[in-house]
């Protein structure tokens, strides 16, 4: 079997190492990949700029099931694009990803449903936004912009004067690029977050286990909103009774509004979901797998990933039976200094040898053959051990061995 898999995050580096598991697979396409697809044996990373070149290539290859791991693909399209050449594709159509894509569409949806959320209100001219500001007078508020925006589009207002400014930057201010010419203001929520990710094929949604992202750069959730430091599975806070409180009255209603739409679906829903004492909520929808989450759950899963992607393709995930490792997994992001502002790139990275299991994010060969960082989020070191404590003491005795200049990292996963 051949696959493409599109990205070249620590999420990609998970899935292609997942895969690799099954011996059938005789070929992965990463497009682009990164340094962490280029060390297995079974992958070949490929580099194509456009969603057309991609689903020619495959076309041109023979790959039998292709993948996305990034929201901006989905988006865009890639689904369409290789569904239009009669190409197998395991992701949400275009008119399916605006789940995702746009934060209104999703809200929108969200109470059509009845599925359980904050309060908001979509607004695209600011003097409006700001007299609703003045009249509703709760904060703290969030204000979120619609479009893509990079895990930058949300932010906490603590008072009128913020929440003003933020809404101008971005309807008027053409903050995001245009992802927040529409924005909505939203209620804040207290509590705990989890993310839940699960397979769909449109008459079924699959469960994952549930993890746990960390946002903030530093410990104690200090710091900038990152694209996420680290993450557990299983989510401590996802009890029983929470967890049937999810499948009530946040995965059945979406499955049946996404069956009443007519949304092409089979893919991965990822629900980011806040703990609160009133009950489990639903932030947002994203189409695809969360990252660090991937790095996290992955290795607990005992099936087989190619076997889960086909189930779902073959409308059959109803009779999955999905088996998870015992034990507690911890991932963690060890980043560039100064991510996820600016930093600088091209460090060389010593003491991955000594890693038991690792996931590269940000980091490829150089032309000398060393691993180079590349980006902001470099590396994933993940653990998994019997219980919580067990794996944080492995996970961080080898985040303690890597080393790059200017490398930081959050203490606290898991702890
Ligand atoms: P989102 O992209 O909607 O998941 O938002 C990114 C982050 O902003 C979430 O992971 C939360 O930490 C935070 N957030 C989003 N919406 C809310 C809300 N209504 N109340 C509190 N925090 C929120
Ligand atoms: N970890 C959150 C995300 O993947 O968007």
């Amino acid at each position: 079997m051949k696959i493409l898999l599109a990205g070249s995050g620590g999420r990609e580096h998970a899935i292609a190492d997942k895969l690799s598991q099954n011996k059938n697979i005789t070929k992965i396409y990463c497009v682009p990949g990164n340094g962490g697809t280029a060390s297995i044996p079974v992958c070949e990373n490929i580099k194509l700029d456009t969603i057309e070149k991609i689903a020619g290539f495959a076309e041109e290859k023979g790959v039998d099931i292709s993948i996305a791991g990034s929201e901006e693909f989905l988006v865009r399209g890639i689904a369409d694009q290789f569904d239009r050449r009669g190409l197998k594709f395991f992701g949400p159509k275009s008119q399916a990803a605006v789940l995702e894509g746009s934060k209104a569409y999703a809200k929108a949806f969200m109470k059509k449903y009845g599925i359980r959320t904050a309060a908001s209100e979509t607004f695209t001219d600011s003097g409006e936004a700001c007299a609703y500001l003045e009249k509703i007078n709760t904060y703290p508020l969030v204000v979120k912009a619609d479009g893509l925006a990079f895990g930058k589009g949300v932010v906490i207002c603590p008072n009128e004067k913020s929440a003003k400014l933020t809404v101008r930057e971005m309807i008027d201010g053409g903050a995001f690029g245009g992802a927040g010419k529409t924005v909505l203001i939203e209620q804040y929520l207290e509590g705990k977050e989890a993310s839940v990710l699960s397979f769909c094929d449109g008459r079924t949604i699959l469960p994952l286990l549930s993890a746990k992202d960390h946002k903030r750069a530093f410990d104690g959730d200090k710091g900038d909103n990152t694209g996420g430091m680290g993450a557990i599975c299983p989510n401590p806070y996802v009890t029983e009774e929470v967890y049937q409180d999810f499948l009530e009255n946040i995965a059945a209603p979406t499955l049946k509004g996404i069956q009443a739409e007519g949304l092409d679906f089979t893919g991965v829903i990822f629900f980011g979901l806040m703990i609160t004492k009133g009950g489990i909520y639903l932030l947002e929808y994203n189409v695809r797998m969360g990252d660090p989450e991937t790095q996290a759950v992955l290795p607990l899963m005992k099936s087989d990933l190619l076997a889960l992607i086909e189930s779902a393709l073959n409308k059959n995930l109803a009779d999955f039976k999905l088996e998870w490792r015992r034990g507690h997994s911890i991932c963690v992001t060890v980043a560039s200094g100064g991510y996820p502002r600016s930093y600088k790139k091209g460090f060389a990275i010593s003491g991955l040898e000594k890693v038991q299991k690792y996931f590269i994010a940000g980091a490829d060969f150089n032309a000398r053959g060393e691993i180079v960082t590349t980006g902001g989020r470099v590396l994933n070191i993940a653990a998994v051990a019997e219980n919580a404590e067990a794996a944080y003491k492995k996970v961080y005795k080898d985040v303690a061995g890597v080393h790059f200049e200017g490398a930081f990292y959050r203490h606290d996963i898991g702890l």
